[in-house]
């Protein structure tokens, strides 16, 4: 008899850990696979950061439980960073809360805010975590469809006002995974604005607020005149320093949601270890970061021409992305998403991410993460060519 709770037999089995299977199932046979499903940078942690994480993780005084409120000097790394980054002032005392890793805060912030039987509202195509964090805590996700030709941002004043009203959070995510897309300060304004109609408060997270090309930056959410009353912005070192594997992040913002945040962790987590903190409060403070950064830009934009020419060669109508490291692309006539990537793993060994995996407007796409070098990337593409004719 199975003894599950109900929260777990209805929770949907996670998108990436599924692909994972696949992936593995497929390297069992012998296939050479290429994985561009989940976003997980290849790249190295940078140098500098290594290097502090091995003098701190010697250092006895580190072996401890880490400060509830995590440790000052990230807090203020954290806030020197938006400072210089975004000209937004923050007090790391109440507006600065760690995370491990923004995936856990953003599962956890439902928790905080939304009672059972509340609407979140949630981008549809958008990371599946918005959406579970939602269930999790009892609520029902309202899916706010993200459409091509409204650049892939939501339309607020699109949403029923009867769900508005019932709203509690309102999730965000520019530069946007899986689209691609990116937001205005004027869509930000609109977004601040119809929080305070509703008294919603707007979690946008920024896990790809460095990863953008074409002189394009992103902008902070909390740029915008009033956005503290209503917007906490999350964050992670994971893209911006390819360090997913450190679980290392954090939220900013309004200091009631990050209170409530830090109020929920100390019950049920016990901090991220002390050395990861100061190996994070390294990454933001070193001279380095700006050129590591540029670097990186340089990386994913030269592999982002690849797999856009390849597609536009192959008859794709597609634009490159000002931003992330995904392409969003229209899977080709005659299948759904899920049987384009079914086919595609089977015939050609490369993984990519059905576009219904983030949710029902999904369905019609394809992402690929530009996850793997230039030479692989070409032979993906190579494959994929080989097997189906694009367009
Ligand atoms: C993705 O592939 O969408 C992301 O890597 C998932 C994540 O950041 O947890």
């Amino acid at each position: 008899m199975d003894r599950t709770a109900e929260r777990i037999r209805l929770l949907p089995r996670y998108l990436f850990a599924e692909i994972d299977k696949k992936i593995k199932a497929a390297q069992e046979k012998g296939i050479d696979v290429i994985k561009l499903g989940i976003g997980d940078p290849d790249s190295p942690t940078p140098g500098y950061i290594i290097k502090r994480m091995q003098e701190e993780v010697a250092r006895p005084s580190n072996h401890t439980y880490p400060p509830d409120e995590g440790v000052k000097e990230f807090r203020e790394a954290v806030a020197a960073y938006y400072l210089r980054r975004h000209g937004v002032e923050l007090d790391p005392g109440k507006e600065v809360v760690p995370l491990i890793g923004s995936k856990e805060g953003i599962a956890h912030i439902s928790f905080c805010f939304t009672n059972p039987g509340d609407v979140n509202l949630v981008p549809d195509p958008g990371y599946p975590v918005y959406g579970i964090g939602t269930l999790f805590a009892g609520g029902i996700p309202q899916e706010m469809p993200l459409l091509k030709e409204k650049g892939f941002l939501p339309d607020l004043r699109s949403i029923p006002v009867e769900a508005a009203s019932r709203a509690k959070l309102l999730f965000l995510n520019y530069p946007n995974n899986p689209t691609g897309a990116v937001a205005t300060k004027e869509f930000f304004e609109e977004a601040v604005s119809f929080a305070r109609e509703y008294n919603l408060i707007i979690c946008h997270d920024a896990a790809y607020n460095e990863i953008a090309f074409d002189d394009y930056r992103p902008v902070s959410i909390l740029e915008i005149d009033g956005a503290k009353e209503v917007a906490i912005e999350f964050n992670s070192l994971s893209k911006t320093f390819n360090m997913t594997g450190w679980r290392i992040g954090y939220a900013v913002g309004n200091s009631l949601a990050v209170e409530a945040l830090y109020r929920f962790k100390t019950n049920v987590d016990s901090g991220l270890f002390k050395a990861i903190q100061y190996a994070g409060v390294e990454a933001f403070t070193n001279p380095l970061m700006e050129p590591f950064l540029e670097d990186l830009r340089k990386l994913y934009r030269d592999r982002r021409d690849v797999v856009v020419k390849a597609l536009q060669d192959a008859g794709w109508d597609i634009d490159p992305p000002k931003a992330t490291f995904y392409i969003w692309a229209p899977v080709p006539q005659g299948y759904t998403s899920q049987e384009f990537v079914t086919y595609i793993l089977e015939k050609t060994g490369v993984v990519v991410t059905p576009g219904r995996g983030f949710g029902k407007n999904g369905e019609g796409y394809f992402r690929i993460a530009l996850t793997v070098g230039e030479e692989r990337l070409k032979e993906a593409m190579e494959r994929i060519k080989g097997a189906i004719r694009f367009g």
